[in-house]
């Protein structure tokens, strides 16, 4: 296959194993999935499924205990920790549920702070950030904490803190379950948006306007894809 047909992301028969005494949590159980350049991919599925073990395996976050992956064409599977925390750094931009945003940093501080400096950010690095919050709407609460935002406020951050390396995959799993419903469309529009500018992303979601807007639906169940669905 050459480069050029590759999907951004593939993997092959992937399973993650969690030994739990004498027992064994099969999380996931034999997943084959790609994932183009520009998909929207959503992924539906019961609450112990395997949902969130996907997401950490497609951003780097874990290993799989067996299974061939590849991102951009090339292998990634047998990579050591030092080589997935560059690619995870490099590559990937991730959205939580709880924000994770660092209570102690102001906003403009939480979005930089996937970028290693010294100190004193340089001034192309304060640019990024401002273009990032300026995305999500946020410019006027640069300064602020955490705890002085909203919840989709706070996620709103969270995203841009996401963007700030230019991730070539934007992960964001249950992006909306924190958030009232009309501030979670909110939050989805502004995800669609990016997605719309060309932004690859897959998103775990309880939502069903998410079915409306994205490429493809995947569903997990005892950790394997049992259901692949093209929306209309
Ligand atoms: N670190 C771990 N050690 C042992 N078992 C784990 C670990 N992480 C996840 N599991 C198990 O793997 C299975 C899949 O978990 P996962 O978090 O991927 O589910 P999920 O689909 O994201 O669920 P939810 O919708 O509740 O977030 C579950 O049975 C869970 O108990
Ligand atoms: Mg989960």
């Amino acid at each position: 296959m050459t480069a050029e047909a590759m999907p951004l992301i593939r993997l092959r028969d992937i399973r993650k194993i969690y030994p739990m005494g004498g027992e064994s949590v099969h999380a996931l159980d034999g997943v084959d999935l790609e994932i183009r350049e520009g998909e929207l991919l959503a992924i539906i599925g019961p609450s112990g499924s395997g949902k969130s073990t996907l997401m950490h395996i497609l951003g780097f976050l874990d290993r799989p205990t067996s299974g061939d992956a590849w991102f951009d064409a090339r292998p990634v599977s047998r990579l050591g920790e030092a080589a997935r925390a560059r690619l995870r750094s490099e590559k990937i931009g991730f959205v939580f549920q709880a924000y994770n945003l660092l209570p102690r940093l102001n906003v403009l501080h939480n979005v930089l702070l996937p970028m290693s400096y010294h100190r004193k950010p340089p001034a192309d690095l304060l640019d990024r950030a401002h273009r990032a919050l300026e995305q999500v709407g946020m410019v006027d609460r640069a300064h602020h904490r955490p705890s002085q935002l909203s919840g989709g406020q706070q996620q709103r951050v969270a995203i841009a803190r996401s963007l700030i390396n230019e991730p070539r995959l934007l992960l964001a799993d249950e992006p909306t379950g924190n958030l009232d419903s009309h501030t979670a469309q909110a939050i989805l529009e502004l995800l669609f948006d990016l997605h719309r500018q060309g932004r690859t992303i897959v998103m775990v979601t309880h939502d069903d306007n998410v079915a409306t807007h994205a490429q493809r639906i995947i569903r997990v169940l005892d950790g394997r894809i049992v259901e692949e669905a093209k929306a209309c």
